[in-house]
């Protein structure tokens, strides 16, 4: 058997030794450092503790972080803590990385609060951990979405997908076309209430995630998942075409089905596509990349395509290759479903997102490993272990059920370069993405993401193998994390898979 790791950390840390002795932390602790993480440690700590520490200019102090280009890889750390807490990140990212590990080491006991005393060297194993929110099935404003941003960049998550359009609603802003947020944001999944980021709403939550070294990747699902667009603008997307399942699902939901030019209260798939044969679709696909590029520095521009089935294979593939250029003439990278892998000409480096099975199914494999060919590379998002919208359970009350049902244990045991018959080193890393037909508030959310989220940071950031990537370590891991949820107010799921601690 594994025996728990004595750190109490996620992910766990390519290498750590635990010291003896704590070092206390007291209202006279001082931390020295020119980073901006010193001023995210100060209130963090003072959130957990209620203890300000105090900033100084110059050493002596009791933390420092400092930064040194030579002495991990990209975004890593070293941190010791002995009588003194000493972080030094390779960058800022591995700074405010050793930030939060410091913070999964802060712990209270019968003599007050102190840091575990430990020796950690430690960078990623991929460059790309993603966290997805669909704010689209139901809508999630900028505070929410900037909580959403603490809890996940704390498990060192370094890119934020933002799902920002679907059958259901529009919820950006976009100068040219301004009718998707006047006529096409107003409602949510079931007819609950919807919203909209006006630009500067969007703008504050990319400075926010950069802060916290989050890359936000704005995605607009294209051709399909495409009815609200039809509400603003009905020229630009055909009648709903009904399927078999839609048509059963509705029916088993008591949900309405889709009529063209009213908004869609359902959460049925598949019915909706933009024409494909107008050159106002690709007008209006130009213009909203442009003006989300325009507010994006990220390097991503996501343009869906999954689930198209309302869609002509031949016009699917056609949109994919159009949809594609006109991101990469926008100087962004396209991301996409990896269904978009059906069309041969699909924008030389589009990376895929593939969100079938860990055991691939159909022609998904195939569609994936097409953005290869294509010099492009891949996000594993594989729904039956990393779709964070899927019941722990049978019984939980929240979430779907298609994909799986995922424990946490599900959630931890898989491995995302073992999926795909494709070199390692085109697997860019992991995103879990939380879809919210079934979450109306931020606690729902937080429900279905923690813990299962912690599995796939230690699956993004930890090294592959060694005693700790494992279980029977990561279980008690994950239930030391308790105590900071809490402290946070992160409604996490008690699940009773994992021994919670109290402290
Ligand atoms: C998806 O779950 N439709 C990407």
């Amino acid at each position: 058997m594994v025996l728990p790791h004595p750190l109490p950390l996620v992910p766990v840390p390519v290498s750590a030794v635990a010291r003896e002795a704590r070092m206390p932390i007291t209202a006279t602790t001082r931390v020295l450092g020119s980073s901006p993480a010193v001023a995210l440690l100060i209130e963090a700590i003072e959130s957990r503790t209620g203890l300000r520490l105090s900033p100084v200019e110059t050493a002596p102090a009791d933390i420092e972080l400092i930064i040194d280009a030579e002495s991990s890889a990209p975004e890593g750390y070293t941190l010791e803590i002995g009588d003194r807490a000493v972080i030094v990140g390779a960058d800022e990212a591995g700074v405010f990385y050793g930030v939060q590990t410091l913070l999964q080491l802060l712990r209270q006991d019968d003599d007050g609060w102190s840091l575990l005393g430990a020796d950690i060297a430690d960078s990623p194993r991929f460059a790309r951990r993603g966290v997805m929110l669909d704010v689209a099935r139901h809508f999630f404003g900028v505070d929410d979405v900037k909580r959403f941003i603490d809890s996940t960049s704390a498990l060192k998550f370094n890119h934020l997908h933002l799902h920002l359009s679907d059958d259901q609603g529009w919820r950006v802003h976009i100068d040219s076309w301004p009718r998707l947020t006047e006529l096409s944001s107003a409602s949510s999944a079931n007819g609950d209430p919807g919203g909209f980021y006006t630009k500067d709403d969007y703008r504050e939550i990319v400075a926010y995630a950069a802060a916290r070294h989050m890359i936000v990747i704005p995605e607009i699902d294209l051709p399909g998942h495409t009815h609200a667009i039809g509400v603003a603008y009905p020229e630009l997307v055909e009648a709903p075409v009904l399927n078999d399942n839609l048509v059963a699902d509705s029916e088993r939901l008591g949900q309405p089905l889709p009529v063209a030019g009213e908004t869609y209260l359902g959460w049925g798939v598949g019915h909706s596509s933009v024409r494909i044969h107008e050159e106002r679709t690709y007008d209006f696909v130009r213009d909203v990349v442009r003006e989300l590029a325009e507010m994006t520095p990220g390097p991503y521009i996501h343009i869906g395509g999954d689930e198209s089935l309302g869609t002509p294979q031949a016009d699917f593939d056609l949109f994919a290759e159009r949809a594609t250029a006109i991101v990469v003439e926008a100087g962004k990278t396209p991301v996409a479903w990896h269904e978009m892998g059906s069309a041969a000409n699909i924008a030389e480096g589009t990376v895929g997102q593939y969100w079938g099975k860990t055991t691939p199914e159909g022609t998904h494999a195939e569609e994936a490993e097409h953005f290869v060919a294509r010099g492009g590379a891949l996000i594993m998002s594989a729904a039956n272990v990393t779709y964070l919208d899927m019941k722990y359970s049978e019984d939980f009350p929240l979430g779907l059920t298609w994909a799986a049902i995922i424990d946490v244990r599900s959630a931890y045991e898989w491995e995302p370069t073992a999926v795909l018959d494709v070199p390692d080193t085109a697997i860019l890393g992991v995103e879990a993405p939380l879809w919210s037909e079934t979450t109306r508030t931020l606690s729902e959310v937080e429900q279905l993401v923690f813990p299962r989220a912690a599995a796939q940071a230690e699956i993004a950031w930890s090294p592959k193998e060694g005693p700790e990537r494992a279980w029977e370590s990561f279980r008690v891991r994950v239930g030391s994390l308790a105590p900071l949820w809490k402290a946070e107010g992160v409604d996490f799921h008690p699940a009773s898979e994992i021994p919670w601690s109290a402290r």
